[in-house]
């Protein structure tokens, strides 16, 4: 098998030795270890399908992989599946300015894309913290959301088309950029999200934004969630260029400034804290104070116009995942809650786990304009996910969402019945039937086990 993997993309790209599979095997968290026999890195589509064609036939299992930043235990070989690595499909072509699009190799990290739009006068939508090492292909297989969903949606918003090899061997390939196509299924959007269990992402025709000149962001203190919910619905009604809506909590900042040495944001803590952020053709600076200005319940408030005071903002929030690391793998619950539920969420979360994991800390952020919380809980061992089981239960019960943009991945398809139905479950069954046949791409992801 090795040797036939040489034959196809070259002895350079088929890794074997203990310290260059490592990286791959484990994932960012460090809760998720596997290992593997290989790592194969094509260089192509038809290399991609060339690996997907012998691990058909020999029926071996395989699992994608992009920067290997993924949370939910989906890109790493928890059982010994050989990792196909897109690192190498990194090919940027030249920005279509007329069409505001762009045609891209799966590898290709989030920065190194936004970087590409910046330079010829127009911008990527999504973006979060792990933007060096998140790759198009990884963003797309989860339909990552980030930060700039509130204004521009999720990743399935910017594909307007995808070439991709099914588990069959063939290859999808549709990139010429149609906005309007309305031919049948739309595979694109099918591949999104799907998590490398129906094809691989081998390059995508992306949609880009028109690039904002002037950005302010705001820290805002609150005493209470139903306070931030109300200002962020207030100011998404008045302020147009409003981009981001990020929401942290007293300990979290705590966490954050012990770890990495920074000062508190204001003099005293305050118990709630959201982050936003408004970009635009003029400087947002006035409408943004007048709303703020509007706001009932405002503790304390930082402007940062200019970009180094943004960023410093910014890291008190985009740290708290490298902060919560800090303590050890973290079990990271990413979910979705109707709106108004979610101070009642906030207050309930941490005495659920208590009741099942009362030496667990629970710590939370996320982002507040989608009514996505990130449920982080440090001192658990990587195996016991009861606190897991009754947080994802709680959040069932609430209607919410148990992944709202990590994906389902090896973590929790044990509870994706508390989100989808025996009918959703079989039809998705029956889709992953008819795209990979004999069953070799990412086999343990998303779906449970019949
Ligand atoms: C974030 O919003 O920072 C990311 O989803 C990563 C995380 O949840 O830690
Ligand atoms: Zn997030």
């Amino acid at each position: 098998m090795i040797s036939r993997l040489i034959e196809i993309v070259g002895r350079d790209h088929v890794l074997t030795g203990a310290d260059q599979r490592a990286p791959y095997e484990t994932d960012w968290t460090g809760r998720f270890r596997g290992c593997t026999d290989a790592v194969v890195r094509p260089g192509s589509v038809e290399e991609v399908a060339a690996v997907i064609d012998l691990c058909r036939l020999e029926g071996i299992a395989l699992v994608a992989q992009g920067g290997n930043t993924g949370l939910v235990g989906g890109g790493v070989p928890l059982d010994r599946e050989l990792v196909v690595s897109l690192l190498r499909l990194d090919t940027i072509d030249a920005i279509d300015i007329n069409a505001h699009q762009v045609t891209v190799g799966a590898g290709v990290t989030i920065s190194g894309l936004r970087a590409a739009a910046d330079r010829a006068g127009l911008a990527y939508a999504v973006d979060f913290g792990a933007r060096d090492s998140a790759t198009i292909g990884g963003t797309i297989a989860t339909n990552a959301g980030g930060i700039n969903v509130l204004r521009y949606g999720g990743t399935r918003e910017q594909v307007v088309g995808l070439q991709a090899v099914l588990g069959g061997g063939e290859v999808i390939s549709r990139l010429q950029g149609l906005v309007k196509d309305n031919t049948g299924y739309h595979l694109p959007s099918l591949l999104c999200g799907s998590e490398g269990t129906l094809g691989i992402v081998t390059a995508a025709r992306l949609r880009l934004i028109a690039r904002h000149a002037h950005r302010v962001a705001a820290l805002i203190g609150f005493a209470t969630v139903d306070q931030a919910v109300t200002a962020v619905a207030g100011l998404r009604s008045g302020l147009d260029s409003l981009e981001a809506a990020e929401i942290m909590f007293a300990d979290g900042m705590r966490l954050v400034c012990e770890a990495f040495g920074l000062a508190q944001p204001f003099r005293r803590p305050m118990p709630v804290y959201v982050l936003v952020e408004a970009a635009d053709h003029h400087d947002p600076t006035d409408s943004l104070a007048t709303s703020v200005g509007g706001i009932a319940g405002v503790l304390d408030v930082a402007v940062a116009t200019d970009a180094a005071r943004r960023a410093a903002l910014w890291r008190y929030r985009d740290d708290h995942t490298l902060a919560i690391n800090t303590l050890g793998p973290p079990h990271k619950l990413d979910v979705t809650l109707p709106i108004s539920l979610l101070a009642e969420f906030v207050t309930s979360v941490p005495v659920i786990v208590a009741g099942v994991a009362p030496h667990a800390r629970t710590w939370l952020f996320g982002h507040v304009g989608d009514g996505n919380i990130h449920v982080n809980l440090s001192g658990l061992d990587p195996d016991d996910d009861r606190a897991d089981e009754a947080v994802l239960v709680y959040v069932g019960e609430l209607g919410g969402s148990i992944s709202a943009e990590h994906g389902i991945g090896t973590a929790k398809t044990r509870w994706l019945h508390l989100n989808r139905s025996p009918a959703e479950i079989n039809t998705m069954r029956a889709i992953k039937q008819a795209l990979d046949p004999a069953g070799i791409l990412n086999p343990h992801v998303l779906l449970p086990a019949p």
